[in-house]
């Protein structure tokens, strides 16, 4: 019997790849360069199933490609604002992704920027790898401390549960809330946390606010200069979940004329590239998309896409089917 053929679009963790070169006639990305467009739409045509990323922009155009005889992406992450899940659907593929297993991580790094955020973990490494350290001193780069603080969440899934547990838990925060459905006691479990009806609601009464919403479709900007101002300006923003939630631009200037105390990114509207204006701001911690960058969850991830393709191919609805 043939093998079913597939390609991934980046170089994923060896034993991902040893798993799925047992089972599919695999096609590796040896170098990990970046797909073109032009690459993912001969991956469409020679494929059964392409297995993209987050940095792969699957939008109406390359999907559009004639004669595709891919009928899966079967996406190695959470979020898949990167595909167009319409046009996805209207060419005939299914599209699924790997929820749950990055939840801890990706909360584990919420809490990671918001501390080096308040307590300018990234200044004093800065400064002192260069040397510029003149010796402790009561006056010396004075942050702000979580415990006790209120901290907002935008999105209360998976991830922002868990950020929340840990900020309660762990660090005596108060968690308010925004989420478009309404949580109950069930869903909120051991948690504490007040579920409020507007997102300038949370904006007006955080410390911190944490992103955990989808990107793209109207969540694109959700943070933008009205909400920036809705924030308090000893306030600090976190955003782990995806770079166009925040008007970039606006974020910049807000923080450049003191309106927010700082920030914490892990995402950015046109990844990899990242506003100049971040980086020339010191209260400003910048990682590069690293939520899910654990070994353990990297593997995770890549065998939850074995169990979406092996049920897909066996005629089974995916687990993790989103489209
Ligand atoms: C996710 O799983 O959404 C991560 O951000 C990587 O795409």
């Amino acid at each position: 019997m043939t093998r079913p053929r597939i390609l991934l679009t980046r170089r994923w963790p060896d034993e991902v790849e040893r798993a799925l070169s047992a089972r599919f006639d695999t096609t590796l990305n040896l170098d990990d360069h970046p797909l073109s467009a032009a690459e993912l739409q001969q991956a469409l045509r020679e494929h059964d199933a392409v297995l993209p990323t987050v940095s792969d922009r699957l939008d109406a155009r390359v999907l559009a490609v004639a004669s595709p005889r891919a009928r899966i992406l079967a996406n190695y992450g959470v979020g898949y604002s990167h595909i167009d899940v319409d046009a996805a659907r209207a060419a005939g593929l299914t599209v699924t992704n790997t929820p749950g297993v990055l939840t801890d991580c990706t909360a584990d790094l919420a809490l990671t920027l918001m501390l080096m955020v308040a307590r300018r973990a990234g200044e004093g490494e800065r400064e002192l790898r260069a040397g510029r350290w003149r010796g402790w001193r009561p006056t010396h780069l004075v942050g702000s401390r979580l415990s006790g603080k209120t901290l907002g969440i935008i999105g209360m899934g998976r991830i922002g549960q868990a950020v929340a547990m840990r900020a309660q838990h762990g660090f005596g925060m108060k968690v308010v809330f925004q989420n478009r459905s309404r949580l109950g006691p069930a869903q909120l479990g051991t948690l504490q946390a007040t579920q409020l009806e507007r997102v300038e609601d949370v904006l007006a009464q955080a410390d911190f606010v944490s992103l955990h919403c989808p990107g793209g479709g109207a969540n694109r900007h959700l943070i933008d200069a009205s909400r920036l101002a809705a924030m308090q300006p000893h306030a600090f923003l976190i955003n782990t979940a995806r770079g166009d939630v925040v008007d970039e631009q606006a974020l910049v200037e807000a923080l450049q004329a003191g309106r927010l105390a700082g920030a914490g990114l892990d995402v950015y509207e046109a990844e990899p590239q990242v506003h100049p204006g971040l980086l020339a701001l010191e209260n400003v911690v910048l990682l590069p998309h690293l939520g899910s960058a654990t070994g353990e969850t990297r593997v995770a991830m890549g065998m939850r896409v074995v169990d979406n393709l092996i049920a897909f191919f066996d005629g089974r609805t995916p687990p993790d089917k989103v489209a």
